[in-house]
C-alpha cells in the first residue's frame, strides 16, 4: 500500500533528528503513539499523534516551528482523511490554548516546547480549534506529544504505526 509505505519512510528518516533534547523523532513518534494506545485512542487519534511532527522530516526539508503543524495536516488529510489531518494539525493550538488556559501547564513542558511557542504566536486561544467538534481529541493528542519525550520510555515500533496506518486508509475506503 503506496500511502503506508510512504509513512515508513517518514517514520525512518526521523531517526536521528533532534528537535527536543532528550528524543529523537522516531523515539518521540513511537512514544506518542504508545501513550495513545495506553489511552485507549482510536486508529485515527492514534496515528495522528505518531505524525503529527512528520514536518521535522528531512524529507520535506526545512519547515520552520511555525509551519510545522499545517505541513502535517497537509499531508495527512488526503491520504488518512479530514480528522487525521485536524488532529496533527491542531497540536500547536491545543499547546497555546493549555498555555492559557492550564495554570499548571507551562511547568510540565519541555525548554524546546517553551523556547517554539513565541515562534507559534504564543499563548493564546483561537476560536476556530477550540470550538471544534474534535478539539477535545486534540487536547488528548497534546498530552501524548507532551509525555513522549522521556529517554528509553516504552514505545511502539513503527511497524505498530504502519498497522494502524493500513487499517485507517481501509476504513476511509469503505466508508
Ligand atoms: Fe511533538
Amino acid at each position: 500500500m503506496p500511502t503506508v509505505d510512504e509513512v515508513g519512510a517518514i517514520l525512518r528518516s526521523l531517526r536521528g533528528v533532534w528537535d527536543e533534547e532528550s528524543v529523537d523523532e522516531l523515539d518521540h513518534a513511537l512514544q506518542a503513539a504508545a501513550r495513545a494506545i495506553e489511552d485507549g485512542a482510536d486508529d485515527e487519534l492514534v496515528l495522528a499523534a505518531a505524525l503529527h511532527d512528520l514536518a521535522h522530516s528531512p524529507l520535506f526539508g526545512d519547515v520552520g516551528a511555525g509551519r510545522h503543524d499545517r505541513v502535517a495536516a497537509e499531508w495527512l488529510t488526503p491520504r488518512f482523511g479530514d480528522r487525521v489531518g485536524w488532529l496533527a494539525g491542531a497540536h500547536v493550538a491545543a499547546k497555546r490554548y493549555l498555555v492559557a488556559t492550564d495554570p499548571h501547564y507551562a511547568t510540565t513542558m519541555s525548554d524546546v516546547s517553551i523556547d517554539s511557542l513565541h515562534h507559534q504566536g504564543g499563548a493564546g486561544v483561537d476560536p476556530v480549534f477550540v470550538e471544534h467538534l474534535w478539539w477535545p481529541d486534540a487536547l488528548r493528542l497534546r498530552r501524548y506529544d507532551d509525555a513522549a519525550k522521556v529517554p528509553r520510555a516504552g514505545a511502539a515500533s513503527i511497524d505498530d504505526v504502519l498497522a494502524v496506518a493500513q487499517r485507517v486508509v481501509r476504513q476511509a475506503h469503505s466508508a
